[in-house]
């Protein structure tokens, strides 16, 4: 066993106990929570949706007739009332939602309860003036500036449901979403920063809307200052369009059950799956998540890292710490610019108390070394979390001790779009941390582990499982409600399946280690590898391709492509850049594979399905798998050989 080895299973075995200092000021600080919600679990979830406002109280907690739930039916609400209104009514109209710094340093902005809500009531009033109506949907495309916020909260104000795309993804990726949500506005900007770049997102959006039909007007925000073209009669400034519109716009009554939005993510196939949270129940679980996971109090500076385009943008960006009314950051740019310090350089300058962030982003931070967050006073900072992938008990040492200072809890929250909400996760008040595992349930969600046939397994390894509904729980997928019976409904009855494999101990700690089904978790993102095969045998060049995830210390994994070629092309190095820029053109950068490997053929079942098992073996240099039921076991070894030979 290696060194390194050693020291990850210490680590696994070590336990920190919450600091007295802080369980003694923390929200929750015994385990009556677990028990109340074990008692009466709709009692428990009723509670905390009392604590939002409503315009008319639900007739029910839950209806649940499997695999679809309905939450405090027959209840009316805002989202946007609750994020906003009800914190400028209450007096709280002074305190600052949003801390916004831009990448470009020095660029920054501070928000107020009533300035946004302000701007969210002036935006609701675009948006009616563009024609859009309840339940129309609303395509925002925009970089991390307080705008995604304000468009966000107006398409609640008025019943209009949202889907934000990440800027970072291409065109088409765009227009697929655009199409498949049927949306009639686009929300965008002249251009977004990264690393000091441009990402051209007008140029991108017109792309995308030049091939789809519903479009019928753009908003453009001016954040870069590039000229962009402007088509009359569809695309119109969003400064122009506020300084028109009236500050007050009053909000549609939604019913618990209507949709708040729509967020793309990836699957098995090639067609990423529209995700729809509704109102009320989605509300209440990030509302609770939020409060409790990170005990926010008023003086917190709660900085979620996330970008907007991903769920927890959604839920810890926006929604929940404005349901809370809390203070939250928002960076536009990315952490290594201008320096690689610029992560600590904003704790420090704006006094983050908690920070949430992804495994993928500590492990960069490792290897850019410790004198970095050094040369920051992060002294403020008093509780850490992690989000998106399994985070490696090193990691989580060095995230503890180097960012931690040792005096700060970590909360590692396991979750997904589908869930909507944090599910698995410490209270960092009371649990007892482990490096690596992200312990147990929250208060009011059940899971467990199960293996295929449905027995559960107390102390092992098995696929995680949730056996009740919960509030913030997607609905359905979008426009395919048999896609969503199958893929989370049907392994086992009544129970939702979310893809992970896990494993539990004795002290009844999940250990979450992974998606078991075709979908790769690459530096936090999601990528289904169907759609990057799907991408590359779009390039006229390609005959087959196989995609597979491979280990890679930083991104967790990285994706690895096999490619057979057209009948007479040469594999050359041009080529092989080709193919990674046009999957990066066809999904967004995020997808574009690490490794291309040409190979003659592919290994393949005698009925002539492609053994992605053994791709995976050849592409993290393992030994190789039992091949005997390919139709040539030749290949492979072939395959293995020239994938070496590559590598060295
Ligand atoms: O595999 C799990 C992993 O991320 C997947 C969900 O991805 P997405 O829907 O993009 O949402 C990411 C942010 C909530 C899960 O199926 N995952 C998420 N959090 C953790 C995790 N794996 C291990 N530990 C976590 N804390």
């Amino acid at each position: 066993m290696t060194t390194d080895r050693i020291e990850t299973l210490l680590d696994e075995q070590r336990r920190f106990a919450p600091p007295a200092a802080f369980s003694a000021a923390a929200l929750v600080r015994d385990l009556t929570p677990y028990e109340r919600a074990r008692q009466d679990r709709e009692g428990y979830w009723a509670d905390w949706a009392r604590q939002l406002e409503w315009m008319r109280p639900w007739d029910r907690v839950l209806e649940w007739t499997p695999p679809h739930a309905k939450w405090f039916v027959g209840g009316k609400l805002n989202a946007s009332v609750n994020c906003l209104d009800r914190h400028v009514r209450a007096g709280n109209g002074g305190r600052t939602a949003l801390i916004w710094e831009g990448e470009p340093p020095g660029d920054e902005r501070r928000i107020t309860y009533a300035e946004l809500h302000a701007d969210v009531n002036r935006f609701a009033n675009v948006l009616k003036g563009l024609g859009v109506r309840r339940g129309d949907r609303v395509a925002i495309y925009l970089p991390m500036v307080p705008e995604v916020a304000v468009a966000m909260l107006a398409c609640a104000r008025i019943g209009a449901v949202h889907t934000v795309v990440f800027g970072g993804f291409s065109a088409e990726s765009l227009r697929d979403r655009i199409d498949d949500a049927k949306a009639k506005v686009v929300v965008t900007a002249d251009g977004g920063y990264r690393r000091g770049a441009v990402v051209p997102l007008k140029q991108n959006a017109d792309e995308a809307i030049a091939a789809t039909p519903g479009i019928e007007h753009v908003v453009v925000l001016r954040r870069t200052g590039q000229p962009v073209p402007m088509r009359a009669g569809r695309d119109r400034w969003w400064d122009d369009l506020m300084a028109g519109a009236a500050a007050d716009c009053p909000p549609e009554p939604m019913d618990a059950e209507d949709p708040l939005y729509i967020l793309y993510t990836s699957g098995t196939t090639g067609k990423p799956k529209g995700i729809l949270h509704t109102t009320g129940g989605y509300l209440t679980h990030v509302y609770a998540t939020t409060k409790w996971v990170f005990d926010l109090k008023d003086s917190d500076v709660f900085w979620c890292t996330a970008d907007v385009g991903w769920v927890t943008g959604h839920s810890y960006v926006v929604y929940g710490p404005l349901a809370l009314g809390v203070t939250a950051l928002m960076y536009e740019g990315a952490p290594d610019h201008p320096g690689k310090d610029r992560f600590w350089a904003i704790c420090a300058k704006h006094g983050v108390t908690v920070f949430y962030t992804a495994p993928t982003a500590i492990r960069a931070f490792m290897k850019w070394g410790p004198e970095l967050p050094a040369r920051h006073d992060l002294s403020r900072l008093r509780l850490l979390g992690s989000v998106g992938e399994p985070i490696n008990p090193e990691a989580w040492m060095w995230y503890h001790r180097t960012i931690g200072g040792g005096r700060c809890p970590i909360v590692d929250t396991w979750w997904q779009t589908e869930t909507g909400g944090i599910m698995i996760t410490p209270l960092p008040g009371v649990t007892t941390t482990r490096p690596g595992s992200a312990t147990i349930a929250f208060p009011g969600i059940e899971a467990t582990l199960l293996d295929g046939e449905g027995r559960e397994v107390q102390v092992g390894g098995g696929y995680l499982a949730i056996t009740s509904p919960w509030p913030g729980m997607l609905r359905t997928i979008w426009g395919d409600d048999e896609r969503y019976r199958q893929v989370y409904w049907s392994k086992w009855p009544q129970t939702y399946f979310p893809g992970d494999g896990a494993k539990r101990e004795d002290d009844g700690y999940f250990w979450i280690l992974g998606r078991v089904d075709d979908v790769l978790n690459v530096a936090g993102h999601r990528i289904g590898t169907m759609e990057v095969e799907s991408a590359l045998v779009d390039h006229p060049a390609v005959a087959e391709a196989a995609v597979v995830g491979k280990s890679h210390e930083l991104k967790g994994q990285a994706l690895a492509a096999f490619v057979t070629l057209k009948e007479g092309l040469q594999a050359t190095e041009p080529l092989r850049e080709e193919l990674k820029q046009h999957v990066a053109k066809k999904i967004g950068a995020l997808a574009r594979p690490d490794d291309i490997l040409f190979s003659a053929d592919l290994p393949k079942t005698r009925s002539g399905k492609i053994m992605r098992r053994l791709l995976k073996d050849i592409a993290e240099g393992r030994a190789l798998g039992d091949t005997t039921t390919l139709a040539d076991p030749a290949v492979v070894a072939r395959l293995k050989d020239q994938y070496e030979a590559q590598e060295s």
